[in-house]
């Protein structure tokens, strides 16, 4: 049905489109708007009370903005209260994020609309957080920035240990084992990717700066993530005319998705300095190849074969086919044994028994036996 009928017949009406970042870091919200007028224009007063929800990642106030461009565009007497739902789902699983939510947010500056919404997730068993529209909108910036300082942190704490041959691994265990740290979202590795985490916290800064509030230390969460790869790059050597083979290509496991992947910046960064690369991914061969043949790299569907004469293999995405490598049969295609995992998903002890030489992030390498 067109927008207008489904508005008509619609108690509950779910705004759902993009918020892609500007250049500036800033959110785009052309869409937002562009709906909002939409829906004004097919509301009427006879159709009754509606509850236009927003799921969309906004900047807080955003639905204050979208109420007062309704009324502009509506006809009058039309009744109507905005809500903000925000969305946590993650890309991989999002049916289970969707069906077992740690919670439920939803904000709304009315009972009425409340009552509405409450009704909509009545079927999901989970806890229900109720708030004002601005609070809503602020959590779901907050919360995916809080993840992302978890995973700058631990980066940061890495490199501390790589300095002083201390274990990542169980620095995270131990901290992570106090309730109020918790050990999730704190694997060190290349750092984060993805559509959510690399936008949102680029937004909460530019919300925050405009705000006339700087959140400087988001500032340095996001330096930390962007200059990761490069630090990770730089413990290896001369790359020119290497060949290098790297494992995984989408931003994270179970996903074909490669948008901010830092495995891409990678093969761009080694591809840059004149290394021959051959890559591989299990899902993501086709939404990686536009962007990497242009740059020469080579992708071979086989992680084995992706791997034969390779001089080092670079493991940049914490896919369990990786973690699971038979490293027999990868000793005996490799041309050096040597590996760089970005993602910690090897055991170095396993590693040490094939006599590989490994390197990993913020634990302590295997040298070449
Ligand atoms: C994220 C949030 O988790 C989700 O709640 C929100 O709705 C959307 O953004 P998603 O982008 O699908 O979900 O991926 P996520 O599983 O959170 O991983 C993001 C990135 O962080 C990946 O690149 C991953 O490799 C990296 N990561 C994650 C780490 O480097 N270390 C960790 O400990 C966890």
């Amino acid at each position: 049905p067109s927008i207008a009928a489904s508005i008509a017949e619609s108690e509950v009406i779910f705004i759902a489109v993009p918020t892609p970042p500007n250049t500036d870091g800033s959110v785009d919200l052309t869409y937002i708007e562009k709906v909002a007028r939409e829906i004004a224009q097919a509301l009427q007063p006879e159709m009754g009370y509606k509850v236009i929800v927003d799921k969309s990642t906004v900047p807080v106030k955003t639905g204050e903005k979208v109420s007062q461009t309704i009324k502009h565009y509506a006809g009058p007497n039309v009744q109507f209260d905005i809500v903000s739902n925000p969305e946590f789902l993650r890309e991989g699983c999002a049916v289970d994020d969707l069906l077992h939510p740690d919670r439920i947010v939803i904000g709304a500056n009315s009972e009425q609309a409340m009552n509405v919404i409450r009704r909509v997730y009545q079927p999901i068993h989970a806890p229900i957080l109720e708030t004002d529209v601005n609070s809503a909108e602020l959590i779901k910036h907050a919360a995916n920035s809080f993840l992302a300082l978890k995973i700058s942190y631990i980066n940061a704490v890495a490199k501390v240990c790589e300095k002083t041959g201390a274990d990542v691994e169980l620095v995270a265990e131990g901290i992570g084992m106090d309730k109020r740290i918790s050990r999730h979202f704190l694997n060190a590795g290349l750092g984060y990717g993805g559509s959510c985490f690399p936008k949102d916290v680029k937004a909460f800064i530019n919300i925050s700066r405009t705000l006339g509030i700087p959140f400087t230390l988001l500032e340095e969460v996001e330096h930390i993530n962007d200059t990761q790869h490069i630090h990770f790059r730089d413990r290896l050597w001369v790359l020119k005319d290497k060949k290098i083979a790297v494992w995984g290509l989408a931003f994270k496991q179970n996903t074909d998705d490669v948008r901010e992947s830092i495995a891409l910046k990678l093969c761009e960064k080694l591809c840059g300095e004149g290394a021959i690369v051959t890559a591989t991914d299990p899902k993501a061969m086709h939404t990686a190849a536009p962007i990497l043949t242009p740059m020469g790299v080579k992708l071979v569907e086989d992680m084995y074969e992706c791997a034969r004469d390779a001089e080092v293999l670079v493991i940049a995405t914490e896919w369990s086919e990786y973690a699971n490598a038979d490293l027999q049969k990868l000793a005996g295609v490799m041309r050096n044994r040597i590996i760089f995992d970005g993602r910690n998903i090897l055991s170095p002890a396993n590693l040490r028994a094939v006599g590989f030489e490994y390197h990993s992030v913020g634990r302590p390498s295997v040298e070449e036996a």
